[in-house]
């Protein structure tokens, strides 16, 4: 439960800002049907394949694997593929958007998520940092011949009615190795970063530019874990430069959420915790 203060303090926070960055986790796609991991215990369970060769989630979730563990690696990301692709944006996505979309100073997203959620529900795709890649970009196996072939064309084998069994046919068509998505989560050698890069620099350039003008900036922080502390580190490092505070949507809080002086922890699931906030400033 929020006190009193808390709900004035977010209601400040939203009216004065000029400008929003929007951070995610996982748990931003719990409400259009897709599951977070829960680390690697929970993606075992999911993925029994994976547990019963010990595979961790570094392992498994590095695309660069594919060549290792092929037959583990690549139905894990064919079936996130679709599962992703066919996911719609819930709610939360279109009412932070019509919140952004009003702001002077513009918006950013910023997610650890590879599931091309913001861009669907119409969020500027210029305005969108995936920092582990996305899976709808896909690219060959073998790093020199990625960057001749770039990214896009790669995912012409990759067919909604795929035979998850057929892991063969998953090849570029250039050098005949294994295709895989652009994602890189860990030490991934393989990886061809360009798109990624572009997303950076833009991500760097707003951001930064927010903290010389010393503009007012909404930091919203939702569905975002403990297990890559990547998403929740960037969020409060970036409040604390704007000197502002995260407010964070959480359906599971962890303790240091709800203690932290400098987060305002909302515990609700992403669609129902962005309709509460964005009802404290109608
Ligand atoms: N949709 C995707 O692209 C997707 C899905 C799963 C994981 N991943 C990525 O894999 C990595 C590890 O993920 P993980 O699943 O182990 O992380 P995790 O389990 O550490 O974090 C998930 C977070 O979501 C919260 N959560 C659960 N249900 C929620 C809901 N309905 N609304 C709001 N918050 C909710 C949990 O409390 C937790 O803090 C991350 O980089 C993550 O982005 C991506
Ligand atoms: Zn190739």
């Amino acid at each position: 439960m929020l006190s009193k203060d808390q709900k004035i303090e977010i209601k400040e926070i939203l009216s004065n800002a000029s400008a929003c960055i929007i951070y995610t986790g996982a748990g931003m796609g719990v409400d259009s049907g897709l599951s977070v991991f829960r680390g690697t215990e929970g993606l075992w369970e999911k993925y029994p394949e994976a547990g019963k060769i010990g595979l961790s989630f570094e392992k498994l979730a590095n695309p660069n694997n594919y060549q290792k563990y092929p037959e583990v690696v690549i139905p894990f990301y064919l079936d996130r593929y679709k599962s992703y692709r066919n996911a719609e944006p819930h709610s939360g996505f279109y009412e932070l958007l019509g919140y952004v979309s009003g702001l002077k100073n513009g918006y950013f997203c910023v997610t650890s998520n590879v599931d091309g959620l913001f861009q669907k529900s119409t969020f500027n795709k210029e305005r969108v940092y995936e920092i582990h890649g996305a899976i709808d970009a896909w690219q060959c196996s073998n790093y020199n011949c990625a960057k001749k072939s770039g990214l896009e064309g790669l995912r012409y084998n990759i067919e909604d009615t795929y035979n998850i069994n057929e892991i063969d046919d998953f090849r570029c068509e250039i050098c005949g190795d294994h295709i895989r998505p652009n994602i890189c989560m860990f030490y991934d050698f393989n990886w061809y970063s360009y798109k990624h890069d572009l997303q950076e620099n833009k991500y760097n350039s707003f951001s930064n530019k927010l903290k010389e003008r010393r503009k007012k900036v909404a930091i919203i922080e939702i569905g975002a874990g403990e297990a890559i502390r990547s998403i929740k580190t960037e969020s409060e490092l970036t409040a604390y430069d704007l000197n502002t505070k995260v407010i964070r949507i959480n359906k599971y809080p962890v303790k240091s959420d709800l203690n932290d002086p400098d987060v305002i922890t909302i515990e609700m699931s992403a669609a129902e915790g962005v309709a509460y906030i964005m009802s404290l400033i109608e």
